[in-house]
């Protein structure tokens, strides 16, 4: 393992101002956002969205890295250069998703298991070849009646810890992604018990898998009230659960903490992240962002399929990116919406 390699790349990941841009969604999922919109979905059309997305003017100004689907690293833009290429032409460092999705977890009602480990030495020389330099690996912890379970929890931590150590020694730093869903009625105190158990139990795996915690990054869930809940968490409180949450469970090792968006709206997500950083100064690891729906949904509605949208729907992401910018070193507020307009 190249430690300094690691180590390096994990920095240059989470400078001051920057955050990740997750455009790594599946066919699937991308597919059911874009017909939610209207927009059909094909090679093509996926290509000329996340194209749109990343030849965004000067969006290196606010990304550090972007990460990809298998289906995009594999593309060019219509001007003949690499997906990738387009993206370190822009200063962004291109990253790769290499799980291979969820499946229901075998006599385990309602629960989730990432595969993606058979074959994965291979596919990450593959990556390495194509330019990428880190990567990402998703798993989904549900929480519900009598849910989640040990086995549940202890099996995806696992393979979270075996994904990390196989990106290290490929040389790619892996971004470690526990998601405690937002989806149900739970409070923040119920999001804040599962989210703990599951990061300490990540954390020993780790440990276990002998990864070197500086050069990996953590792509956690904030503390929050599920969707559906009866009360809703204010940002102050989010802030003070998750980043209490995190003191507790993440090594300072561990370079920075990258947040997933979850569900919540755009606005929530820059104002979340804003708080945790006014109320806290000196954490021991950055603390920024890795959203995919929060930074997108604005875009991808303004895009809506139609190349004479681009120029607007790049404004749209520019000014998004923007925001979390902000938020990253705590110098957001609403009223700064409405530049987006200008
Ligand atoms: P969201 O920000 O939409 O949660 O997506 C982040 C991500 O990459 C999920 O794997």
């Amino acid at each position: 393992m190249d430690a300094q390699l690691l180590e390096r790349t994990a920095r240059e990941l989470v400078p001051e101002r920057k955050g990740i841009l997750a455009a790594d969604e599946s066919m699937g999922t991308i597919g059911k956002r874009f017909e939610a919109l209207g927009i059909g979905s094909s090679e093509e059309s996926r290509r000329d969205y996340r194209e749109m997305l990343f030849t965004t003017p000067d969006i290196g100004e606010y990304l550090s890295g972007v990460i990809l689907f298998d289906e995009t690293i594999r593309q060019e833009a219509s001007d003949g250069r690499l997906i990738t290429q387009v993206l370190k032409d822009q200063g962004v460092i291109p990253g790769i998703k290499v799980d291979k999705s969820t499946v229901d977890m075998p006599l385990s009602p309602g629960e989730k298991y990432t595969q993606g480990l058979d074959g994965l030495a291979d596919r990450l020389a593959e990556y390495v070849e194509m330019g990428a330099r880190f990567t990402k690996w998703r798993a989904v912890i549900t929480i519900g009646e009598g849910i989640p379970t040990r086995a549940c929890i202890e099996a995806n931590a696992r393979a979270l810890a075996l994904y990390a150590a196989f990106c290290q020694e490929a040389g790619l730093v892996p971004i470690v992604e526990p998601e405690v869903l937002i989806d149900g009625t739970h409070s923040i105190e119920q999001c804040e018990i599962v989210t703990e158990w599951m990061l300490r139990t990540t954390f020993a795996a780790l440990r276990e898998h002998n990864v070197h915690l500086k050069g990996m990054l953590l792509k956690p869930n904030m503390v929050i009230s599920g969707k559906e809940a009866q009360q809703q968490s204010g940002f102050e409180e989010v802030a003070r659960y998750t980043v209490e949450c995190l003191l507790r469970c993440v090594p300072a090792a561990v370079p920075g903490i990258v947040f997933l968006s979850g569900g919540q709206t755009d606005v929530q997500a820059s104002a979340n992240l804003n708080a945790m950083h006014t109320m806290y100064d000196d954490l021991p690891w950055e603390l920024s962002f890795s959203y995919a729906r929060a930074l997108q949904e604005g875009p991808m509605k303004t895009w809506g399929g139609d190349a004479g949208n681009a120029e607007k729907a790049q404004k749209v992401f520019r000014h998004r990116a923007k925001m979390n910018s902000a938020a990253r070193s705590g110098s957001y507020s609403e009223d700064m919406e409405q530049e987006q307009a200008a």
